[in-house]
């Protein structure tokens, strides 16, 4: 009988639970949970007999894959990969995917509430801003960019995108306006979106020199990854600009000394929490389950990362 596991340390909404277990007592595979666990340790343990693995944020790291001696698949259930060692699934022969587009629209609207609860000064009572009539940058046109867009047009927002990599017609086709350069999106926006993955070209990308053209009121919303941020960068425009700030999904290192200091122009989540809704559990479980499945049975491996 094939063995699979789910680790999470952090959990996937129950019913998302089911649907996994039922995708998988249908295929005839034993399933096992590891949720919450805060010692990699127990990953290790946990992998030794699988043949396939589901995980979020968790790392699978050279060790894990070491420890894993049966395993073929590992599937992460969400858009952003850079928590999988591709190179040592790879050189075990273990097939990596992810499961693109299945809780982007839980993160864009993540995105809206953050800048919704800052533009209202936490919902205190005071008078605050407006979306409306607002610009909009979306710094990567992907799955999650395009929910944005969508979001943003509702809120009667003028949206723009940059994306090296999604032609110019396509961004024009969804009334949006596509920019050529970052350096001109961060120009024109009050607002910017982070969808941008982390990966050697990204990590720190996004600091000083990019924020300090931003208009008046320049808000950067992070719903993608800490690493592309140079926190130092960050912190020396928000001393230096009392206009400037930053809500993020994804708590910086230098998280206390910007609570501390610049209260009311950060916004963090307690912990990350763009993908953390049932609907977007559910999808991206499922179809992580029923692409480990496929790929066991038949081969299929349309959503493999690793090629
Ligand atoms: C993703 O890459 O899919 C998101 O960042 C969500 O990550 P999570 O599953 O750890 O919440």
């Amino acid at each position: 009988m094939k063995k699979i596991l789910i680790a999470t340390e952090k959990p996937f909404a129950p019913a998302a639970v089911d649907g996994i277990k039922n995708v998988f007592a249908e295929a005839g595979y034993e399933v096992t949970l590891l949720e919450k666990y805060t010692d990699p340790a127990d990953l290790l343990k946990a992998v030794a007999d699988v043949d396939g693995l589901i995980i979020r944020s968790d790392k699978v790291t050279a060790d894990v894959i070491k420890a894993a001696a049966k395993l073929k698949i590992v599937v992460r259930a969400g858009a952003g990969y850079d928590n999988v060692d591709l190179e040592a699934c790879t050189a075990k022969g273990i097939v990596a995917m992810n499961t693109p587009g299945q809780n982007s629209n839980a993160v864009a609207e993540l995105a809206f509430g953050m800048m919704l609860y800052n533009a209202r000064n936490a919902f205190n009572g005071t008078s605050g801003n407006e979306l409306r009539d607002k610009k909009i940058g979306i710094h990567a046109y992907g799955n999650v960019g395009k929910f944005v867009a969508n979001i943003a047009k509702g809120f009667g927002m003028h949206v723009y995108a940059h994306d090296p990599f999604v032609k110019k017609e396509e961004i024009d086709g969804d009334e949006v306006i596509p920019v050529d350069t970052v350096e001109e999106l961060y120009e024109t926006c009050q607002y910017i979106s982070l969808h941008i993955p982390a990966n050697e070209k990204t990590k720190k990308s996004i600091g000083y020199d990019l924020l300090k053209t931003m208009p008046k009121g320049g808000t950067l919303v992070n719903t993608a990854r800490k690493e592309v941020i140079d926190e130092e960068g960050l912190l020396e425009i928000m001393a230096e600009r009392d206009d400037i700030k930053y809500l993020s999904d994804l708590a910086p290192d230098c998280k206390d000394e910007m609570l501390e200091k610049y209260a009311g122009r950060v916004v963090f989540t307690a912990k990350k929490m763009g993908a953390q809704t049932s609907e977007a559990n559910i999808n991206a479980g499922l179809a992580a389950a029923k692409q480990i499945v496929k790929f066991l049975e038949e081969g299929d491996n349309t959503f493999q990362v690793n090629r």
